[in-house]
């Protein structure tokens, strides 16, 4: 008796657990994206706008990729450290370069602003317009607290508001 409730109750939850996430159920199929040659990370990635392919990455020697899908591929998008030398940075793989070269963990995306906010390891909040190239400085503390290795970041597109 107490094994069928058992095997009830969890038939039961299966269901539950079904109608609530039917994601899990539907058969899924994965891709493998692979970043230019040379770049090493994939730190956080941001989608543009809900439904497009554009998307945006962060990697090892301080550059934001963006991708525009399987056709434009991959660009250089943007970078957050004002003295980023693409002599010295371009391509390396070392992290004690990241208070020269940036080191971008965290990306959200704001749709409404068509704003990137980035999180850099060393600089802490950043944003980069639609445009890209040399990201701007937000914020490097709140409420006077200094930021320490900023790692994620998530916007909400309704109020602006950045936590990270
Ligand atoms: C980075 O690596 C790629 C692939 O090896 C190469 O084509 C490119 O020239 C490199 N860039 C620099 C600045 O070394």
């Amino acid at each position: 008796m107490a094994v069928a409730v058992g095997v009830i109750v969890a038939i039961s939850l299966l269901i539950f657990a079904i109608l609530l996430y039917p994601s899990l159920v539907v058969s899924q199929s994965f891709r493998q994206l692979n970043l230019p040659p040379g770049k090493v990370g994939g730190e956080s990635i941001a989608f543009e706008i809900p439904g497009s392919p554009v998307l945006y990455t962060g990697v090892r020697d301080g550059q934001i990729l963006q991708y525009r899908g399987p056709i434009a591929g991959w660009l250089e998008f943007a970078f957050t450290n004002p003295m980023r030398s693409r002599a010295v940075c371009d391509n390396t793989t070392d992290p004690d370069m990241g208070p020269v070269c940036g080191y971008p963990l965290g990306l959200a995306y704001n749709p409404l602003t068509r704003q990137l906010i980035i999180a850099d390891a060393y600089l802490g909040l950043l944003t980069s317009g639609p445009d890209g190239r040399l990201a701007k400085p937000l914020a490097t503390a709140a409420e006077g607290v200094p930021f320490v290795a900023t790692n994620a970041v998530d916007v909400d597109p309704l109020s602006g508001n950045i936590y990270c």
